[in-house]
């Protein structure tokens, strides 16, 4: 079974990081639409267009189900996603729900990008809490994160404009509605009250991933992937670095002939694709708008997996 996820670019990571950890023996396909990121800043049209070709082109790829992991593109497309193809596509949307059930005695605040917060989708889901909900649009850091600029003066200066516009020592949750922004829990958590939680929907995005695709997807068993790391390593006999956890991979550029382990990734292209393998038996294919990613690029990735992998116990 081949499940897909889709994003304007990088976010969408941290719920494929995720799928990695909690899934085995999958095919998994990564489609970032670099050429059109952002998307928080586009139109609704706009967004339904390029949302329709990349999940077309993820079918045609052979994926069994897709998951939208971009609140903007689910906001703005789900209803076309669904109408256009058979597979079934699981949307993500903001966590407020959890965040009013779990802390709602205090206020929520929303961040995420303008498209999501201006859409009617958001407003019928936070007109149904009892929870007060406030929102802020941060498409900077969307830009932040896709220049690879995580943790920086700049960075750091922004969030704190931005969030001292909010009396934050009233807050329960900061909900993260954007998949952007999990890059930057460190900065958000050391900005935030220590009281207040940091909510980002991963766990509910999957759990509906499950649930629609019945027994099709297989748990990984309830080690610690280091531990899946090092058995993988002496069964197979490829060298994985058991100090770092999901990232680890055995990097196969299939038109380049090139097989490739851990960070010794070889120069040189792939022509027609590349894919890493993944401890627990899963495997993923990686797409930038269509485009099979390149060995340099294909590096990148993993330096992203591993700022994801810091960033997962921040809450
Ligand atoms: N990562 C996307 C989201 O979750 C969108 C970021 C963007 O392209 O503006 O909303």
């Amino acid at each position: 079974m081949k499940i897909a996820f889709f994003d304007s670019g990088i976010g969408g990571l941290s719920v494929l990081a995720e799928a990695l950890r909690r899934f085995s023996e999958a095919e998994f396909l990564y489609f970032a639409d670099e050429d059109h990121v952002p998307y928080g800043t586009k139109s609704r049209v706009e967004i339904v267009r390029l949302s329709l070709d990349a999940v077309g082109f993820l079918v045609s790829r052979g994926a069994d189900g897709v998951v939208v992991a971009c609140n903007t593109a689910t906001s703005a497309a789900i209803s076309e996603l669904r109408g256009a193809f058979s597979v079934p596509v699981i949307g993500m949307e903001p966590a407020v729900k959890l965040a009013a059930d779990s802390f709602g005695a205090r206020p929520t605040l929303l961040i995420a990008t303008p498209l999501t917060i201006a859409g009617e989708k958001l407003a019928r889901l936070v007109g149904r809490l009892e929870c007060e909900t406030w929102s802020l649009p941060l498409p900077r850091l969307v830009e932040f994160a896709q220049d690879l600029e995580f943790d920086s003066p700049a960075v750091r200066a922004y969030l704190w404009e931005e969030l001292a516009k909010f009396e934050l020592a009233r807050l329960g949750s900061l909900v993260l509605g954007c998949t952007h922004f999990n890059y930057f829990k460190d900065v958000l958590r050391e900005i935030l009250p220590s009281h207040v939680r940091i909510i980002d929907g991963i766990d509910g995005t999957l759990n509906r991933l499950s649930s629609e695709l019945g027994g099709g997807l297989k748990l990984a068993r309830g080690e610690d992937l280091s531990v899946q790391a090092a058995k993988f390593n002496a069964s197979d006999e490829v060298e994985f670095d058991t100090n770092s956890s999901a990232q680890t991979y055995k990097f196969d550029a299939e038109g380049g002939n090139e097989s490739c382990v851990g960070k010794n990734i070889a120069g040189g292209r792939s022509e027609s694709g590349g894919k890493i393998y993944y401890p627990n038996g899963n495997s993923v294919e990686y797409f930038y708008s269509g485009r099979a990613l390149d060995a340099a690029q294909l590096r990148k990735v993993e330096l992203f997996l591993k700022r994801l992998d810091a960033m997962r116990e921040i809450s």
